[in-house]
């Protein structure tokens, strides 16, 4: 199981003050040495945290694989075209909303996305969309020519008890198993924590996590090394 670490919230603390630190540079390259296997960063419309500089700078500076998260809008499809990030992975962006809510729309905009991954591929960068572990999303994201899927776990990691906890867990190893047997890459994420995490890579379909808020909060407390390696044990059990 790889695990790869979103530091957008580096940025957020960063831009409190409006200086310079915390360095989300800084931070990937503590990321990596603790064993990370990527390094992902949201380049929002509103650029609320990470911002086009900090994608160019780790663009040279991230030695493992830099996964650039972004809405599928044209402007920011473009500035990912000229960064030639290692991977995209595609979500769905409100303004209003705190975080990523709920997954891609792929069947509902087959002809755009076909086309943004088209675009991606011609620039040799592979495609991963972010949508709910729902079985007509599963085939529409294949449908659209992405090599990859990240199943969003939000749901299960809100769970209000163990029931509807499994409920979630169920729908996110069929969707994990229906990847695999469309030849796609499966990676999981959003929501997960230090407790929550262990169910879901066990899912053996599942090849990557992509975690943030819970590392980047524990690491407040007992440093970001420390921080990634703990999330790294739990991961790889
Ligand atoms: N994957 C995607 C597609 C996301 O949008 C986010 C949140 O930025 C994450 C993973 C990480 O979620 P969290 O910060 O809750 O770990």
């Amino acid at each position: 199981m790889r695990l790869c670490i979103n530091i957008d919230h580096i940025a957020t603390l960063r831009n409190a003050r409006g200086g310079t630190e915390p360095d989300p540079v800084a931070a990937a390259a503590i990321c990596e040495s603790a064993g990370a296997d990527g390094i992902v960063v949201h380049l929002r419309e509103d650029r609320r945290h990470i911002k086009d500089h900090d994608v160019r700078t780790l663009r040279s500076t991230v030695t493992t694989k830099l996964d650039l998260e972004m809405g599928a809008s044209e402007e920011i499809v473009r500035i990912a075209l000229d960064i030639v990030p290692d991977l995209v992975t595609l979500v769905p962006e409100k303004r209003q909303e705190l975080t990523t809510e709920g997954g891609l729309d792929v069947l509902g905009q087959q002809d755009r996305l076909a086309d943004v991954v088209h675009r991606f591929h011609a620039r040799h960068i592979p495609v991963s969309l972010f949508i709910d572990p729902v079985q007509e999303q599963i085939e529409a994201s294949h449908a659209v020519g992405a090599e990859m899927i990240e199943i969003h776990t939000g749901e299960y990691a809100e769970a209000k008890d163990g029931i509807e906890a499994q409920r979630h867990l169920d729908a996110i190893i069929h969707a994990a198993e229906l990847g695999k047997q469309l030849g796609m890459t499966v990676n999981a994420g959003h929501g997960l924590n230090y407790t929550n995490v262990t169910r879901v890579a066990a899912i053996p379909q599942i090849d990557e996590m992509s975690i943030g808020h819970s590392i980047i909060a524990r690491a407040s407390f007992v440093g970001l090394d420390r921080a990634v390696r703990e999330m790294l044990t739990l991961v790889r059990k």
